[in-house]
């Protein structure tokens, strides 16, 4: 059956994004046989899955905490789970009210979904990285939004070309809805936002009125040294929505402080 003239809109826009078709040719080849080392996905190393502790968290386990695992939860998540992860961010120089403020998703995607979902009508401007995380894209343009970009060098995100689309923006009699930043081990450049980028980029979105959408699935499995403080860190008037992905209990046990410089 033909159930495509069903789709709304929307649905019938949706396609397949880049990341799923290279996926999943990757999983053809390797069906096929094919050796490959696959460079396209984030895919994990298998061998450094915490396995063994999850498998021992599970066997913890009491009767009474399976009625609650298997059980419909709040739509903001387990909540002693998210005390847990403010206490954790605490230690990246984060304070967040955990019954407010912070909201367990399904990974960061699902979060990028919604943030396009709760801001963005069609035509809204943002600003993004360019270069910039393509399934970030895909997740925006479901809002059919107007994305301009900046520029990022190996520093990060450069102010004064954010500045400049900002003001071009803003000549338009528009305004800037948010500013997707990936400012710590930047996808795809690897680029790591300096202090001062990250403390004038606070700087520009209060002058400027917009909010900033802070990616940071990378900065804290850093393997030299301490993970900056995440843009959260430093804004005063709550303007910044900080995504993480989801970290594994060896990321959680061996996180380390935000560096303070
Ligand atoms: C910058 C960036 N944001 C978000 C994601 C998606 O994260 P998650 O697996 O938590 O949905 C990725 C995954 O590659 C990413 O590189």
């Amino acid at each position: 059956m033909d159930t495509e003239k069903f789709y709304s809109k929307l649905g019938a826009g949706y396609q397949p994004g880049v990341l799923t078709t290279v996926v999943l040719a990757a999983e053809e080849l390797k069906r096929q046989g094919k050796k490959i080392i696959g460079l396209t996905g984030g895919m994990y190393d298998e061998e450094s899955f915490p396995w063994r502790e999850v498998k021992e968290i599970f066997a913890e386990a009491t009767e009474a905490d399976w009625r609650v695992m298997l059980q419909y939860g709040g739509t903001r998540g387990y909540q002693p789970l998210r005390e847990e992860l403010s206490k954790w961010m605490k230690g990246h120089g984060i304070n967040v009210d955990p019954y407010k403020e912070l909201m367990v998703t399904t990974g960061s995607q699902e979060a990028l979904d919604l943030m396009a979902r709760i801001f963005l009508d069609p035509g809204d401007v943002i600003i993004v990285g360019s270069p910039t995380y393509l399934s970030a894209l895909t997740a925006f343009q479901t809002s059919d939004p107007d994305i301009r970009e900046a520029k990022l060098d190996k520093d990060g995100m450069i102010p004064e070309e954010l500045e400049k689309v900002v003001k071009q923006v803003v000549s338009e009699g528009k305004m800037v809805k948010f500013v997707y930043i990936i400012p710590s081990f930047q996808n795809p450049m690897s680029s790591m936002m300096t202090m001062e980028r990250r403390k004038k980029i606070i700087e520009l979105a209060n002058k400027y009125d917009f909010l900033i959408l802070e990616d940071n699935p990378y900065g804290y499995i850093s393997f030299e040294g301490p993970m900056p403080t995440p843009l959260k860190g430093l804004d005063t008037e709550g303007r910044v929505c900080l995504l993480y992905t989801s970290p594994s209990p060896r990321d959680l046990s061996t996180s380390r402080m935000p560096s303070s410089a």
